[in-house]
């Protein structure tokens, strides 16, 4: 990596700030559903902590807007956490300040401070200087550890970059380089299994795997936009309307460059998408009139199966039915205990894909799941994540 990483620094008796991405799912108890983010996190953690450092983490959880919310206080990170390292973690009120100053301040090498939620304070998603330098002056270093929100310019993630030597931490690290192991040069044959609802959210993606793989299988919801593309009927199945042409363009590049697009034979559709319902079979890539489609059938698992049989790579951004929804997991489960089995370089695009792995319990089995949704994306789009950007360079 050109970018230097946490080993570079110095980090004994030194105030070190590690900005993580602790935003994980919580239920409406307030419980944390899946803490994969917060045990990412633990390698850099430890290693700073076992350098003698004091550090010093901070993350922002959810969407406050730039105002104190309640629920998404850090508390319940800063428990997990401490569970985790079978060590105290003091969670501190805010991010910034003179309490923050007086806890900072106080605190010995191998102790260790959680912030407040970044995002209560607006500063931080303007990327705003004074915030980004109340920020860095918490601290001697910097190490950025939050692959997850690397695609946002930030104060916690690029402003503060202005102000410290800037490092990578060990799972930006580790994202960055088994994405940019599929990215530049993967073992070939190399499969994409794209799903989720919207072609739209995968067309830069597509565009930028067109370079590289021999082969696209489609499932979930942007499939209906493909069928529908080819004149295919889909019934009342969700659909793009505006992108159906990209689609089209899609498909007709993918043919002259010889790329294999695999799209869904046969599905499970319903009237309605929700526990419960009746769940018809229909054994053809047609659906009929009032149905919607919400997982592939059989005979595509079959067709999916069999093009990543031979795979040396694969990578997978979506779920290819409405997998949270009993009765819709099938494909998705089924394609991710296949690909669970075999002998390849498997990486799997955070987000909901990562959820699905998470909740069938493969996520030891794939090579690499990745912590980003957005990020991940962006970095598969090919774009330079300012992150990432402004760490700083080895040299
Ligand atoms: C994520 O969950 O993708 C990251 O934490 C970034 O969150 P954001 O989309 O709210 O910036």
């Amino acid at each position: 990596m050109s970018k230097l990483d946490i080993k570079d620094l110095n980090l004994s008796g030194k105030r070190v700030f590690v900005r993580c991405d602790f935003n994980v799912p919580l239920d409406e108890n307030q419980n944390i559903t899946d803490d994969k983010r917060i045990r990412a996190a633990l390698p850099t953690v430890k290693y700073a902590l076992e350098a003698s450092a004091i550090v010093i983490l901070a993350s922002h959880l959810g969407r406050p807007k730039g105002e104190v919310k309640e629920k998404l206080r850090l508390g319940l990170v800063a428990k997990r956490l401490s569970e985790l390292l079978g060590k105290k973690v003091k969670k501190l009120d805010d991010c910034i300040g003179p309490e923050v100053d007086a806890a900072v301040g106080e605190a010995k090498p191998g102790d260790i401070i959680l912030l407040e939620n970044l995002r209560f304070h607006p500063e931080e998603e303007k990327n705003d200087p004074e915030f980004s330098k109340k920020l860095a002056h918490l601290a001697d270093v910097y190490v950025n550890d939050a692959f997850g929100t690397a695609h946002r310019a930030h104060a916690s993630t690029e402003g503060i970059t202005h102000f410290l030597k800037s490092a990578a931490g060990f799972l930006m690290q580790k994202e960055i380089e088994y994405l940019s192991k599929i990215m530049k040069n993967p073992d070939k044959p190399y499969v994409a299994i794209l799903g989720g609802a919207k072609v739209s959210d995968k067309i830069a993606v597509i565009d930028n795997l067109m370079e590289r793989v021999d082969a696209f299988l489609i499932g979930g919801g942007m499939a209906y936009t493909f069928l529908k593309a080819k004149g295919i009927e889909i019934g009342a199945s969700i659909v793009e309307e505006g992108k159906i042409e990209v689609a089209k363009n899609i498909l007709d590049k993918a043919q002259s460059k010889n790329i294999k697009i695999i799209l869904p034979q046969d599905h499970l559709a319903a009237e309605k998408i929700e526990e419960g319902v009746q769940i018809a079979y229909i054994d053809s890539p047609q659906i009929p009139d009032g149905l919607r489609g919400a997982d592939i059938g059989p005979k595509t698992v079959k067709d999916f199966k069999s093009a990543l049989s031979g795979a040396k790579t694969i990578l997978w951004n979506g779920p290819l039915g409405v997998f949270e929804i009993k009765g819709f997991e099938k494909g998705t489960r089924e394609i991710a205990v296949f690909i669970a089995s075999l002998d390849v370089t498997s990486i799997i695009g955070g987000g909901d894909t990562a959820a699905a792995i998470a909740k069938f319990g493969l996520e030891d089995k794939m090579t690499h799941v990745s912590t980003g949704g957005g990020a991940c994306l962006e970095f598969l789009e090919g774009k330079q994540l300012p992150g990432i950007a402004a760490l700083t360079d080895k040299n």
